[in-house]
């Protein structure tokens, strides 16, 4: 790095002299067209209940969800993605529910794109929000089994574009599932519904309050090591994406956010394709729990979307997505 002149002569904060002067000269900021708005969906009727764990994060179900998705689309967020908390009775020990076409997940996609054509709509590949295990695929002998498992998340990816799905998202971390979900839409005259991998998503602590919304939350804390990737690791994160692009996928998510702004950075700078980020649901609970008691103020919250576009995230997945684009 080459350094032009040097203190008295140069003084770097007279371009920080005022805010106009700061302005001229940023180097990063965010926009809505890089919010990816998340809503959780619940069974039942005329219900919007708060999600404990993430105060100000609400499940609304079916005939409520014009409610935000509409103000969504007002504030011109690109796309929302849907999480369904699936009744109990309707999970079992291979996710049966994944592929029944008026689960809450195809219902909603039903909706919004009824309802809201505008407005992009992403859903999850993966079958955690409908066993009873709360694991991602099959189990057999409490292994996670995966080639049995993608070909039951083919079918799921199918039946979501089928609803009218426009960006279908691998959350599994199964090993070959971009290439058989690009595959089965692409035989099924789906040419055009784009894949979102979670390329590399880690093993984390910071899905808590998710696990708790979508009710897949164990008595016992779950262990998904053998298939989510092990945060002690970043060159594997590398070839993870590699295959996926291989695969056929058209961006790739890092999974989450802040505590990996490394491997975004690392990411953007080997591909040349879109890295998007996923700030979790912990991240948020933390970020909102300051801003509750006093301890962090708003400006918090931009200060870490920023963040993810340094580091070179184009989209960003977060629950802050309707807070921030009113505010920007
Ligand atoms: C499920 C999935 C998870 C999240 C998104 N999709 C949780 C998990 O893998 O256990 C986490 C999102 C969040 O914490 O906000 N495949």
């Amino acid at each position: 790095m080459k350094f032009y002149g040097k203190y008295p002569s140069l003084r770097l904060r007279r371009n920080r002299k005022s805010s106009w002067a700061r302005r001229l000269v940023e180097e990063n900021n965010i926009s809505v067209n890089d919010l990816i708005l998340p809503i959780f969906v619940t069974e039942g009727k005329n219900k919007i209940e708060e999600i404990k764990t993430m105060p100000g994060i609400y499940r609304y179900s079916i005939d409520k969800i014009n409610n935000i998705v509409n103000k969504a689309s007002k504030v011109k967020i690109p796309l929302v993605a849907i999480f369904p908390n699936t009744p109990k009775s309707k999970k079992d020990i291979i996710g049966s529910e994944a592929l029944n076409e008026n689960n809450l997940v195809c219902r909603a996609i039903r909706k919004i794109k009824k309802n809201n054509p505008e407005i992009g709509v992403m859903a999850d590949v993966a079958l955690d929000p409908y066993t009873s295990h709360g694991h991602d695929g099959v189990i057999n002998k409490k292994q996670v089994l995966n080639d049995e498992t993608i070909k039951i998340l083919s079918k799921q990816a199918i039946l979501q574009a089928e609803m009218g799905c426009d960006v279908i998202a691998p959350s599994d971390m199964m090993d070959g599932r971009v290439g058989i979900i690009r595959k089965s839409l692409d035989k099924n005259n789906h040419k055009d519904v784009q894949i979102l991998s979670y390329s590399a998503k880690y093993a984390s602590s910071f899905y808590g309050p998710f696990r708790n919304a979508i009710g897949s939350k164990q008595k016992n804390k779950i262990n998904k090591k053998t298939y989510q990737m092990n945060y002690r690791n970043s060159e594997e994160a590398i070839r993870e994406v590699a295959l996926d692009i291989k695969e056929g996928a058209d961006f790739v998510m890092i999974k989450p956010g802040l505590p990996y702004l490394d491997i975004i950075k690392s990411v953007k700078d080997n591909f040349k394709i879109p890295v998007f980020v996923y700030q979790v649901s912990g991240e948020y609970s933390m970020i909102k729990n300051g801003i509750k008691t006093g301890i962090l103020d708003d400006e918090s919250i931009i200060e870490s979307l920023i963040s993810f576009k340094r580091s070179g995230a184009s989209a960003i997945v977060t629950y802050f997505a309707l807070d921030i684009a009113k505010k920007i």
